[in-house]
This record gives C-alpha cells, structure tokens and sequence, in this order.
C-alpha cells in the first residue's frame, strides 16, 4: 500500500473534523473527510452532518466544486453505497470525478457496505485501512461499539484529591477540582448523547448536568442540543424539585435493574455514547461489568484523608486481580490534571468473551 504525505496529514485532518462533531450525529458515525485536488492540494473538507443531512464525503466534495476532479478523497470511514436518509456517498464521489479514495476503517455493516467494490467498479482507485486504529480508537469508537456490542460506549469522569477522595467526610464534593476542569467537563458532555448518574448523585449534589460554558461556536451543532439527562433511581427516591427534572434538557428517569438493562434502554433510543457522571457505587457497578470504555479523571492536588472513595467495592480481595487501565492522555487543566485511560481487556475477561459472543461480534 502506498500512501503520500498529503494523504497522511489529511487523514489526522479528517480525524480531526469527526472528533469536532462527535456528540452530534448518533445514531450515525461521526466521520471526517478532505479533498486534495490531483496536485496533493488540500480543496474541501467536511465532516458527518446531524442524522438526514449530508454526510462528510459529501460536504467536502461540495466544497471543493470542480477542483475535485482527478483528486483524492481522504475519509475515516469507507463511504457508503446505500440510500438511507441521504443518497449513497460512492456515487457523489464518482460525480465528482476524484480518481483515488483513502479510508481508515472498512464500513462493518452489511447495510453500507460494499462502497469499496462499487468505487473500484467505476475505475476509482480505494485504500483501506489507512491509519484504521487511531480512527476506531478516535471519533468513530462509540458508533463502533455500538455495531459491534448493539451498546453505547461508555466514557466514565470522575474528579477526586490525590487520596481518591470524590466528597468529603461531610459528604460536602462542590469544587473538588478548579474552573478549568469543571470547563473540560462541560466540553465532554458535548461529546455525549447522555449524562448518567445515580440517586445517591442526584440528591446529594442536585446537579443540573447540563452543556454550560463549553466554548462552543453558536453554529456548531452541539451548541443547539443538550444530551439526555438520565438518573438511575430505582426506589424513587428524586424528589420532583430535583434541578435534573428542569426544563433546561430532555431527562430520563430509569428504573433499570443493571447498567446493562440501562445501557439496552439508551441504545433503543439511539445513544452512543454516554457520560457516566455517578458517584462510587453507580461507576463500581459499571466498571465490575466491564462496561465502562474509556475513563476521564480529574486530579486535584488535594488530601482528605477521608471521604466517598473514587470508586466502590469492586469486589476485589488480591493485587492480583486488580482492575488495570493503560494511560491514554494526560494533560495539566490549571491547576489540576486530567488523566485518560482505557481499561485492559485482555481474552481471558469472561464477560467481554461471553457478550461478545451474544451479539456475533465483528
Ligand atoms: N467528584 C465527583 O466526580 C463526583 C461525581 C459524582 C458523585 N460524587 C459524590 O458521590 C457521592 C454519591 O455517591 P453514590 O455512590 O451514592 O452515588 P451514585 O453512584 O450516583 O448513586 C448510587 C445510587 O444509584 C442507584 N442505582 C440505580 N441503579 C444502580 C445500579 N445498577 N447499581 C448501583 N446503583 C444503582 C442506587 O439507588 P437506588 O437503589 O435507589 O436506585 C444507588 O444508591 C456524593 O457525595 C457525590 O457528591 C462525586
């Protein structure tokens, strides 16, 4: 396979620009693309439009008009040769008259499949696979889990002190960490088609959990929307003055028995990708599942020395079976430090084998 460097730096464009609509396109993927003109000139860019507008091949061919002809379209995603909301992408990429197209992840359902094949039918020349982990591992991992495991993928924030303290003794959590964090939280809803927390949450805190202050152009599509509000409260413990019941966001209020059943409930309602925002028992029960994908915690360099640890019991007794994450990110927000992490799945964990297994994997 031979890919130039134009096609390459493109292609971290196009992962970009799905990354910047990524809370905005559930139930479908949130794809990037660009057009280089035939002399490697970067013409047109675009990414995955909110469901029934255009998709992100389309929106970067209109943009480079007749200079596409003989050129290269650079995706993240193996274009599309089915009519859905919106007419086949092949087909506006042979209109268009590009002569080569570059894809990281082969489409992996049946419905949208076969783009590749159609392309290469009308003469077109098509690389797949071109930087395929870091697009699966970027902006299209949630629509990804959700072909692969019919769930959303879970991102679980937590903010603690040093000790993993998330509350004090007094149960009093307001302002663990500093502005800047809290403003990285408000940016990570927006990345997410829902906010979850348990009752212990919502009435110890009586959070809005709403999209605030997340420096968002007016005309980006996560500025209009706010992700749904979901409490897990199975004894009905919410008192209807909660702020989560306001009319600021659509709320759920679920009686779901697990996080599975829960995770059911937000997939039929086309969620993709959720923020689990509970305290320590809500993200044990989650992470004792294995059903959290991703982890975002906020470090303040604070001791309590007491307090709601970070996470419950996890059921764990030996060193030997701790729950390990690999480091993904870390970045200094103020004065605090923001670490990202995915948990280790390794073959050997039986409930990703056995879930796995149910749903015919990919
Ligand atoms: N610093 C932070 O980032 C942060 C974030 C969140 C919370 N907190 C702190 O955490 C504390 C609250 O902790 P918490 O553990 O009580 O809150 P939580 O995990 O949000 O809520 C726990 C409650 O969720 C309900 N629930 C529903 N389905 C569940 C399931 N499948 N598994 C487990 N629970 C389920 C249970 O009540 P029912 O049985 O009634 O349904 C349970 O008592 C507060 O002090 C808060 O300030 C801190």
């Amino acid at each position: 396979m031979s890919v130039s460097a134009a096609e390459l730096s493109a292609m971290a464009r196009a992962r970009e620009l799905g990354m910047g609509v990524l809370g905005t396109t559930s139930p479908n993927p949130a794809v990037g693309a660009v057009v280089l003109a035939a002399d490697g000139t970067p013409v047109g860019e675009g990414a995955t439009a909110p469901p029934g507008g255009p998709h992100a091949e389309v929106r970067a061919l209109a943009q480079a008009g007749e200079r596409a002809r003989g050129g290269t379209a650079v995706v993240t995603l193996e274009p599309c040769a089915h009519t859905g909301r919106t007419g086949p992408c092949t087909e506006a990429l042979i209109a268009a008259g590009v002569a080569r197209v570059v894809v990281a992840v082969p489409e992996p359902t049946q419905l949208a499949g076969g783009g590749a094949a159609r392309l290469r039918a009308a003469g077109i020349e098509v690389e797949l696979g071109v930087e395929q982990q870091a697009a699966e591992e970027g902006a299209l991992g949630a629509w990804l889990t959700g072909v692969r495991e019919h769930r959303p993928f879970v991102v679980w924030k937590v903010a603690g002190t040093l000790d993993g303290r998330v509350a004090a003794a007094d149960g009093s959590s307001r302002w663990v960490t500093g502005p800047e964090a809290r403003a990285a939280v408000h940016r990570l809803r927006a990345t997410c088609d829902a906010v979850v927390v348990g009752s212990g949450t919502a009435l110890a805190d009586d959070p809005q959990l709403t999209v605030r202050d997340a420096e968002l152009p007016p005309t980006h599509p996560a500025a209009a929307r706010q992700p749904l509000r979901v409490v897990l409260d199975r004894r009905g413990r919410l008192p209807g003055t909660a702020r989560v019941l306001d009319d600021a966001a659509p709320t759920l209020v679920s009686v779901a028995a697990g996080p599975q059943e829960l995770l059911e409930e937000l997939f039929a309602r086309d969620v993709r990708r959720v923020l689990l925002e509970g305290g320590p028992t809500l993200a044990a029960a989650f992470l004792r599942e294995g059903l959290v994908d991703e982890a975002v915690v906020h470090l303040a360099p604070k001791l309590l020395g007491a307090g709601a640890p970070l996470v419950g019991d996890l059921g764990i007794t030996g060193i030997g079976d701790a729950l390990t994450l690999s480091v993904v990110g870390l970045t200094r927000l103020g004065g605090d430090v923001e670490i990202r992490l995915r948990p280790n799945r390794h073959t050997g964990d039986r409930r990703v084998a056995d879930h796995r297994g149910a749903t015919g994997g990919s």
